[in-house]
């Protein structure tokens, strides 16, 4: 496994409903090379936010939660192709039928690669239980996903940092983790709970941290960003 530096490794999600908004962030944040885009974001500005980041030669991880039939996963994971995307997520409960017409689509050689959503974590033990009527405790099933992602030939994951050592234990050192759910010490959690700091994350194994609010919404986001890589160096 090559580990990105550590400029790269931090994600930032562009987390503004309108494209204005998100040229004013790309704006203020020169400095972060790896950008988040949400389906908010791309539903109200299509294909044009990817051209603009691609322009400035920035990396994308288009987090569009992908979970349909074959031929359409096969096809949207195609379109992205088209955007020079990095990262694009896809629903490990798709299946592996689904997960392997994705990674078809994506091909050897691409600069693309596919990250498997486990479970989403808004959903919790209860839930899973009474609502999808899932007979496995969480962790087992975030666990299940992942292999069963990993079995269909999608390179990584999006985790909690939580889950991280776990998944990096049985998935092996080549398979990519990607981490939300992460402070910095000195940033409040907000609504994110069972957090870890940066440096902490990257000790469980994650590969790569999304770090939104404590950079975007401080108030000097610059100096932030700064704070955070060089907790990461
Ligand atoms: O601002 P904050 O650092 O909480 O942003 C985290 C980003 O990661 C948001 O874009 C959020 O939607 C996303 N995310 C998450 N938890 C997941 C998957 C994605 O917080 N399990």
């Amino acid at each position: 496994m090559t580990y990105p530096s550590p400029t790269d490794s931090i994600i930032v999600p562009l987390d503004v409903p309108t494209p204005l908004q998100a040229l004013a962030l790309l704006d203020q944040l020169p400095q972060v090379n790896f950008w988040k885009v949400g389906l908010e974001l791309f539903i109200s500005s299509g294909g044009e936010i990817l051209k603009i980041l691609q322009e400035r030669e920035k990396r994308i991880f288009l987090d569009l939660k992908l979970h349909d039939i074959p031929n359409t996963m096969a096809g949207a994971t195609g379109a992205a192709k088209l955007y020079e995307v990095d990262f694009l997520t896809v629903h490990a409960s798709a299946g592996q039928g689904a997960l392997k017409a994705a990674v078809e689509a994506v091909g050897p050689s691409s600069q693309l690669q596919l990250l498997a959503v486990t479970l989403l974590t808004s959903i919790s033990n209860r839930q899973l239980a009474f609502e999808l009527r899932v007979p496995l405790e969480l962790p087992e099933y975030v666990l299940q996903m992942a292999v069963l992602a990993k079995d269909a030939g999608v390179p990584g994951a999006v985790c909690s940092p939580q889950e991280a050592s776990e998944l990096r234990r049985v998935c092996g050192e080549d398979f990519l983790l990607v981490c939300p759910g992460v402070r910095p010490s000195w940033a409040q959690a907000k609504d994110q709970r069972r957090v870890m700091t940066p440096r902490e994350a990257l000790e469980a194994g994650a590969n790569y941290l999304v770090i939104g609010r404590p950079i975007t919404q401080a108030e000097n986001p610059v100096e932030a960003w700064e704070r955070v890589v060089a907790e990461v160096q």
